[in-house]
């Protein structure tokens, strides 16, 4: 029986496209400034978000972490949504190396509103309080179920922050599927913050890297940083090339990933004791709700485990499911019937 790995889009392996400019990258010493191919790749990238700039970083964490020790100085607060990936799984990174605090303020849908945004920001003249200087959001949001932040939501919180002195920085590790699933371009949402973060490595399939793209400035002070914290690399063309070849000809397929997601969110819902809202399934993420089957996590998973599914524990009576390149149509297809089965065969608590 086929594995069918639904657990991340992580797991996207580099085309047979990529591996042959990997093997005919233009190299050079990129500490010196001198790799064509991820100066192309950083080029690219600041054209495609409309920034004037931009650097390879080595993983989204890394991109994010950028930003934010170049945005900030020590004591300074960042506002992040309580349920973004820099809030719960980059390690306390802020604090642990920037002496960076972060204030987790509630979406919905992993939407940030300025009304709530506004109620948190510090008083910039109360020698008590530490400084508000960043606000960070995530497009798509992971945590929420990949849903898609509006354009125009993004707009007029920048507006606010502008007004008030506050930059903002935009996790966009699945920008290009916020992208594909409303039309909106990299370079509108590029115009809403001040600095943004994209992954090559997620649905886009490129094997590492991400990039981070900004002002002249705001990237200067991020090349110090990613130096600082051992992220100078010498030859990276081989890994530029595949990120590059990502960003101009694996964005658009995305959409099929995300008919995949919703197919397989009408074909959970329909087992009992499973929901999932298909609705708000907007780009390649499915949360699905496990609570009325009364199994835990573990036990649920290890019933997709004997049927050869996996998918990821996502927090109490939640199941993630994220589809991506290695995911036909068929697998879909596929796994309703396996679920089926362990329905039907049985499985106790499933009902
Ligand atoms: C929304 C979001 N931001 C950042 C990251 C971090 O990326 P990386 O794993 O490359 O550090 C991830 C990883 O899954 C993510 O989902």
């Amino acid at each position: 029986m086929k594995i069918l790995d639904f657990r991340s889009d992580t797991l996207t392996k580099p085309t047979e496209e990529m591996r042959k400019v990997m093997y005919e990258a233009e190299v050079g010493d990129d500490v010196y400034g001198e790799d064509p191919t991820v100066r192309r790749l950083e080029e690219r990238a600041a054209e495609l978000l409309g920034h004037e700039d931009a650097l390879f970083a080595t993983s989204g964490t890394q991109g994010n972490q950028l930003a934010i020790l170049s945005h900030c100085r020590p004591g300074d607060e960042t506002i992040v949504e309580a349920d973004a990936h820099i809030f719960l799984y980059e390690g306390g990174a802020p604090a642990a190396l920037g002496g960076i605090q972060l204030r987790p303020v509630e979406g919905k849908n992993g939407r940030l509103s300025t009304l709530s945004v506004r109620r948190a920001v510090r008083d910039a003249s109360d020698i008590h309080q530490p400084r508000t200087r960043l606000i960070c959001v995530e497009n798509t949001h992971n945590k929420a179920g990949g849903r898609v932040i509006p354009v125009e939501s993004l707009r007029e919180l920048y507006a606010f922050s502008r007004e008030n002195g506050i930059r903002v920085h935009m996790d966009g590790a699945r920008l290009f599927n916020a992208v594909v699933a409303s039309g909106t371009s990299a370079k509108e949402f590029g115009q809403c913050v001040d600095s943004a973060q994209i992954c090559l490595s997620k649905g886009l399939s490129a094997p590492i890297g991400s990039v981070l793209t900004g002002s002249k400035e705001f990237i200067a002070e991020a090349r110090r940083w990613r130096k600082r914290l051992g992220g100078g690399m010498r030859q990276a063309g081989v890994i530029a090339a595949p990120g590059l070849y990502a960003l101009d000809h694996m964005v658009e397929r995305l959409a099929e990933d995300h008919e995949h997601a919703k197919m397989l969110a009408e074909y959970l819902n329909e087992i009992p004791g499973l929901h999932v809202d298909v609705e708000g399934v907007e780009t390649n993420i499915i949360l699905c709700d496990i609570t009325d089957s009364g199994m835990t996590n573990e036990q649920f998973q290890q019933k997709l485990a004997d049927y050869h599914i996996q998918a990821s524990n996502f927090g109490e009576g939640i199941i993630r499911f994220v589809t991506h390149r290695h995911i036909t149509r068929e697998d879909v297809e596929e796994v309703y019937g396996r679920l089926l089965q362990l329905v039907q065969e049985g499985a106790p608590t499933l009902h």
